[in-house]
């Protein structure tokens, strides 16, 4: 091994190349930061591996021309250990190109480092991260695995970087779904059934009481909707009778607008067809129409069940209690499967002997008002009040989250909170955290944010769903990528030339890898805040920004040593020297070595595609390099050497990223 500590083998290059131009900038400027954040890798490699360019902004402030000022810049870096002589271009670029054999020395060092060379934060902060968080008693979907898969990768991206990460589920499990499924269980219990198989009972009792609360709402609210309808028809009507002025824009505008009308007149008709269809359904269905009937006042009394439940009625309490353990079961079956863990999961009963507490302290200290017998937390610029007690009493989901928020606070005292909610939570974040951050001081001090996320869509570009119509189980979700990766592993190995490799029951092993773990780099890839559209093929290609193409190119690495007979890990004990003559070599080094300045960049603004875009690049990098440059039959020892360990660090860099994005490797494909 290279006598080297695990603190000098941490190397972020973007990090100390900025360094450096902070003692460059001195005297020149006050603050430098903005200019900094313009240091960048290149676009393009004959721009050198790095460019500046602040000297058009840094030229204005202090009124001379930018070539001028990149050329005083540029002469006043203390560069050359690392760079070759800066060069400036154009307007006042400056380019920096690392010294091949600097790379080589850090290829070097990030081999011998456990971390394949990942600095660590200075200084470390601690963080709540807190994800996956479902209603439980309703079954979970696919809308959950986007909060879980993220959430996870937040956590454990935050914990390699030297992180205090505490994760916590905030489960629902207080809420009107509870009220629901007591309902159901007084009224429609089959009690065999939830003898021998509570959870798909409490499932099936949930689903009816929902359809017939659903059945009621509906007709209640189609007449509005139809109102609505016909205010919307008669505006489009009025939009389209609009006649050209002539003047381009304002036409064009109208035009726009016309359109607009038409797009949301055809939202709302679908909306009634929808809500028409769902009323036809049950009043087609002869035994939930009888239940329909039998039951008219099903919506009222599922909310008095779970008022009474808050009010601490012992027999709903004591329903409650026996419902949960078979609720949490029932989602930690689906943690298990990816291989998700929480630190703690405390779910909103938790909070409930806090939340009058909470209300009188904010209304003690005049943050929040009574308004029409309500408490609310009006806050500057927010078109809606947070509401924190009802004019009948009960506490809603932001009183619980600031009695979380306080919980948090005192238990942790963390530097930052993170919520991993989809984004049609955001006014509720926003109206939270502003009313938190005027309650105390040391609530004002935390970086709150909602990690917002987008909608998993089908081909039709809705929600994705089944044929049925229900959101897509998870449960089977994940079984029917794992049969589809089955597919690919197998056609894979039978295509092999000297015949299949894998045993049948390996096979299956591989597929729960590669199906999971395509499923969750499909929803990572994408831009969080974003809706991305589902689909098993796309995200199982062998090729292309998926997870399958990942484990492959890792997999393909380690076949290389098994085909040479190469015992890895004693080579990397020799700590031969690394040759980046090739630029297919150079190109692939410089790539693993910026490990570090990736995870800082997803951390920043918390986007796990930053992550997953860096490993495809890598990958890549990897495509090119094992194309252009022969490994095992590389021209000299010295070359083979140094080629093997370049694969070496390019495995152990996917594997550590991969890991990162909670997704396993395989040794054979
Ligand atoms: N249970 C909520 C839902 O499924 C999400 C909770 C998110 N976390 C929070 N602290 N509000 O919509």
């Amino acid at each position: 091994m290279l006598d080297l500590s695990e603190s000098q083998a941490r190397m972020n290059i973007l990090a100390e190349l900025q360094n450096r131009f902070r003692t460059a900038l001195q005297g020149l400027v006050d603050d430098p930061t903005e200019l900094l954040a313009m240091v960048r890798p290149s676009q393009d490699p004959k721009f050198g591996d790095y460019q500046a360019n602040f000297a058009m902004s840094l030229g204005k402030r202090l009124g001379r021309p930018p070539r001028d000022v990149a050329t005083e810049v540029a002469a006043r870096l203390a560069i050359d250990d690392l760079c070759d002589p800066p060069e400036v271009a154009g307007p006042g670029f400056i380019n920096l190109r690392l010294k091949t054999g600097w790379l080589a020395g850090a290829v070097s060092t990030a081999l011998a480092s456990e971390r394949v060379g990942v600095a660590t934060a200075d200084p470390p902060r601690t963080y709540v991260v807190d994800y996956s968080s479902p209603n439980v008693a309703k079954p979970m979907h696919v809308g959950h695995i986007r909060s879980t898969v993220i959430g996870d990768v937040l956590k454990h991206t935050l914990r390699f970087l030297g992180h205090t990460v505490i994760s916590d589920n905030h489960i629902g499990d207080w809420g009107t779904q509870f009220g629901m499924i007591i309902y159901g269980y007084k009224h429609f219990l089959d009690r065999p059934a939830y003898e021998s198989r509570s959870v798909e009972e409490l499932g099936r009792l949930y689903r009816v009481v929902n359809r017939l609360v659903g059945y009621y709402a509906a007709k209640e609210s189609l007449p509005k909707l139809r109102e609505q309808i016909e205010k919307q028809r008669a505006a489009v009507a009025a939009q389209a009778q609009v006649v050209p002025s002539g003047d381009k824009a304002a036409d064009k505008n109208a035009a726009k607008a016309l359109r607009r009308g038409e797009s949301n007149l055809q939202e709302l008709e679908a909306s009634r067809a929808a809500l028409a269809a769902s009323i036809a359904e049950i009043d087609h269905d002869p035994h939930l129409s009888k239940l329909a009937q039998a039951h008219p006042d099903i919506g009222r009394d599922v909310l008095a069940e779970t008022a009474k439940l808050h009010q601490g009625d012992a027999e709903n309490l004591k329903l409650w209690s026996e419902f949960l353990p078979a609720c949490l079961a029932d989602i930690e079956r689906i943690y298990q499967r990816l291989g998700v863990t929480f630190d703690v999961t405390l779910g909103e009963s938790f909070y409930h002997d806090r939340l009058a507490g909470v209300v009188d302290d904010l209304l003690k200290r005049k943050i929040a008002t009574i308004s029409d017998g309500a408490v609310c937390v009006f806050n500057e610029g927010q078109a809606a009040p947070l509401i924190i007690r009802k004019q009948d009493g009960a506490f809603l989901y932001g009183t619980t989250d600031l009695a979380t928020i306080q919980y948090r606070v005192e238990t942790w005292s963390p530097d930052a909170v993170l919520y991993v909610v989809d984004h049609r939570q955001g006014l509720h974040f926003e109206q939270l955290f502003a009313a938190a951050k005027r309650w105390k001081p040391e609530y004002a001090r935390l970086e709150l944010q909602h990690i917002s996320f987008g909608t998993v869509l089908g081909d039709d570009g809705r929600p994705f769903k089944t044929r049925s119509g229900d959101t897509v189980g998870l449960w089977g979700l994940l079984d029917e990528a794992v049969r589809r990766a089955h597919e690919v592993v197998s056609t894979g190995d039978d295509a092999k030339p000297g015949g299949p490799e894998i045993s049948a029951e390996r096979r299956q092993q591989i597929a729960e890898v590669v199906g999971i773990g395509a499923l969750k780099y499909a929803d990572l890839a994408n831009n969080r805040t974003s809706d991305y559209t589902f689909s098993y093929d796309r995200m199982l290609a062998m090729n292309g920004n998926t997870a399958t193409y990942m484990q492959y190119a890792y997999a393909r690495v380690l076949s290389i040593f098994a085909r040479g007979g190469v015992e890895i890990g004693a080579l990397r004990e020799q700590a031969a020297a690394i040759e980046l003559g090739h630029p297919a070599e150079r190109g692939l080094a410089l790539s693993l070595l910026q490990f570090s300045e990736a995870l800082e960049q997803t951390m920043a603004e918390y986007r796990p595609n930053f992550l997953t875009a860096y490993l495809f690049e890598v990958a890549n990098r990897y495509s090119t390099f094992f194309e252009q440059c022969p490994v095992l039959k590389a021209p000299s020892e010295a070359s083979r050497t140094s080629r093997l360990l370049l694969c070496d660090l390019t495995a152990r860099t996917l594997k550590q990223g991969l890991a990162l994005l909670r997704i396993d490797v395989v040794d054979k494909m």
